[in-house]
C-alpha cells in the first residue's frame, strides 16, 4: 500500500537503497553498511553530512550547465547508431550503457572515459581505442555490477542476508579473507576499483595545484562532481561546517555514482525506446511533441526539457512504471513504528516493494497496458492516485540524489534519437522480452532495434 510507504521511508532513517542489509537484493548502489565502497557504507550521521554535502551539486543551475555534456554524448549515440553495421539489430542497450557511463565519467569523475566513441555495436567492455587503463577499470566495473546479483548464484553471505539478515555482516567479513570465495573475489575487485577511484582524485588534485601555480594561464580544471567536492574539502565542508569531508569520503561519493547512475539512467532510456516501438499510437504523438519543438539543429535546453515535452514526461513516467528499475527498496528502522496494522521493532529490516506498488490495479487501472496518458495532469487516474503508489526513485530522505540529473539526460536523448529516427524490433530480440535482476533490473538479452531513419523536411543541421 502506498500510504505504508510513506510512513516506512519517514520512519526508518537508518538504511536504504544504498545501505540495505541484503545488498543484492534492493536498488540501485546497495551495499551492506559493512562492505561497501560507497556511500552507502555510511550511517545515519555521517551519510547525511556527505549527503547534505552533495545535495547542492543537482541544484537545477548546475544540471543545466551539464546539458551541453549530456548533449555531445547523445550526439555520439546518434553517430553510433547511424554507424551500426547492422541497421536491423542495433545493441541499443549496449550503446546507452556506453553513454551513460561516459555521461558520469565526465561529469562525475572529470575523465574521458571515451567508451562511447567509435565504438558501435561492440561489447559492454570493449573500449574501441584500445586505452588498457580505461579498458581494465569498465571490466572493473562491470564485474562489480555483476557481483551484485539478485538470485541464489550471489555469494554465500548474500543469501545468507536473505533468510538471516543478522547474520550476514560477520560472515560476510569471514568471507571476505577466505581465497576463492565469491565474496573474496568482490572485495579484491572493489579495492582494484577503489583503487583506481583513488588515483583519478589523486591526479585531479595534482591538476588543480598545476592550475594554481601557473594562474591565469593554465587552463581552468573541469567543474564536474570530484571537482565541486574537493572544492568543499578545501572550503571546510562546504554546506555542512561540523562535518570534515574526507578523502575516503570523495572516494565513496564517486564509486556510488558510477554503480548507481550508469545502468539505472541506460535501463530506463532502452526501456522507453523499446516500449515505444511497440506502440504505434504513443509513437505518433510522441513524434509529433519532438517535431513540433524546434528545427533539429536546435537542442532544448534545461527550462525547455522541463516545460516543453509534457507528453515525454508521460511516456517515461509509464515505462518506469511498466519496467520498474530497482523492484526493491531496503531499509531498516530506526525506531519502533506501525506500519499497516502491524508492529516493526527498532532495528528490523524491511523490504520496499515499488514494483508491486506500480502494479496495483487500484492505484493504476488496466496495469498491464502501456498507456503514457495515464499520467496526464488532466487524467482522472492521475488526480486520483496516491502519491506514493509511483515511487521509481524512492522515497523519502534517502531517494535518489541523481534522478533530476538521470531523467535530463534520458529526455535529451529521447529527443535526438526521435528527431532522427524510429524503431522496431528487430527479429534477432526474443518475444516475449526477458529480464535479469541483477543490482537493477536488466533486459537479459539486451533490446535489438530496427533503426529506421525519418525524412527530414525541417532539418537545419
Ligand atoms: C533512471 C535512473 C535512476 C533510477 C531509477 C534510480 C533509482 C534510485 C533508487 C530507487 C534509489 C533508492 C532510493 C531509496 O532508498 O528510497 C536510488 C538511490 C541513489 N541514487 Fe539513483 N536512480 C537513477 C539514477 C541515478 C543517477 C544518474 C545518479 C547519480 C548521478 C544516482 C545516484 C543515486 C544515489 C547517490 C543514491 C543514494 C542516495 C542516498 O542513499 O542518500 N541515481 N536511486
Amino acid at each position: 500500500m502506498p500510504s505504508c510507504a510513506r510512513k516506512l521511508a519517514s520512519r526508518s532513517s537508518r538504511t536504504s537503497a544504498t545501505g540495505a542489509p541484503l545488498p543484492r537484493q534492493s536498488a540501485p548502489c546497495t551495499r551492506t553498511p559493512s562492505s561497501s565502497p560507497g556511500a552507502s557504507g555510511f550511517w545515519d550521521s555521517t551519510w547525511s553530512a556527505i549527503r547534505n554535502t552533495v545535495v547542492p551539486l543537482y541544484q537545477p543551475a548546475r544540471l543545466a550547465g551539464l546539458v551541453p555534456v549530456m548533449q555531445s554524448y547523445v550526439g555520439t549515440l546518434v553517430a553510433n547508431i547511424a554507424g551500426c553495421p547492422d541497421q536491423h539489430c542495433i545493441p541499443f542497450c549496449q550503446l546507452s550503457l556506453r553513454m551513460a557511463i561516459d555521461i558520469i565519467g565526465k561529469t562525475a569523475f572529470g575523465v574521458e572515459f571515451g567508451l562511447s566513441k567509435n565504438s558501435p555495436g561492440g561489447s559492454e567492455t570493449d573500449c574501441g581505442e584500445g586505452d588498457d587503463d580505461v579498458r581494465e577499470f569498465l571490466k572493473e566495473y562491470k564485474l562489480s555490477m555483476e557481483f551484485i546479483k539478485m538470485d541464489l548464484s550471489s555469494s554465500l553471505s548474500t543469501i545468507l542476508g536473505l533468510f538471516l539478515p543478522c547474520v550476514q555482516t560477520p560472515c560476510r567479513r569471514l568471507l571476505r579473507r577466505v581465497p576463492g570465495t565469491a565474496d573474496y573475489k568482490m572485495a579484491e575487485n572493489e579495492r582494484r576499483l577503489c583503487r583506481r577511484i583513488d588515483a583519478i582524485i589523486a591526479s585531479r588534485r595534482r591538476d588543480r595545484a598545476a592550475h594554481r601555480r601557473g594562474g591565469d594561464a593554465a587552463p581552468s580544471p573541469p567543474l564536474d562532481f570530484i571537482a565541486a567536492l574537493l572544492d568543499a574539502m578545501e572550503n571546510g565542508g562546504g554546506a555542512n561546517k561540523d562535518f570534515a569531508l574526507e578523502d575516503r569520503h570523495v572516494r565513496a561519493l564517486a564509486y556510488e555514482h558510477l554503480i548507481a547512475g550508469t545502468k539505472t539512467t541506460a535501463f530506463t532510456l532502452s526501456s522507453v525506446v523499446y516500449l515505444v516501438s511497440c506502440h504505434p499510437g504513443v509513437e505518433e504523438k510522441l513524434l509529433r511533441e519532438v517535431d513540433g519543438f524546434a528545427p533539429r539543429g536546435r537542442s532544448p535546453d534545461a527550462d525547455e526539457l522541463q516545460s516543453r515535452f509534457p507528453y515525454l514526461d508521460q511516456v517515461i513516467k509509464e515505462a518506469m512504471r511498466f519496467h520498474l528499475v530497482s523492484p526493491l527498496i531496503a531499509r531498516q528502522t530506526s525506531e519502533s513504528v506501525e506500519i499497516g496494522g502491524y508492529v516493526l521493532p527498532k532495528g528490523a529490516y524491511v523490504w520496499l516493494a515499488p514494483g508491486v506498488l506500480a502494479r496495483d490495479a487500484a492505484q493504476f487501472p488496466d496495469p498491464e497496458e502501456f498507456r503514457p496518458e495515464r499520467f496526464a495532469p488532466e487524467a482522472e487516474e492521475e488526480r486520483a492516485r496516491h502519491p506514493y503508489a509511483h515511487i521509481p526513485f524512492g522515497v523519502g530522505p534517502r531517494a535518489c540524489i541523481g534522478h533530476k540529473f538521470a531523467l535530463q539526460q534520458v529526455k535529451l536523448a529521447v529527443v535526438e534519437l526521435y528527431r532522427r529516427y524510429v524503431f522496431r524490433h528487430s527479429a534477432a530480440m526474443e518475444s516475449p522480452i526477458q529480464f535479469d535482476f541483477d543490482l537493477v533490473l536488466a533486459f537479459r538479452h539486451g533490446v535489438k532495434l530496427r533503426a529506421i531513419r525519418r525524412a527530414s523536411p525541417t532539418e537545419s543541421g
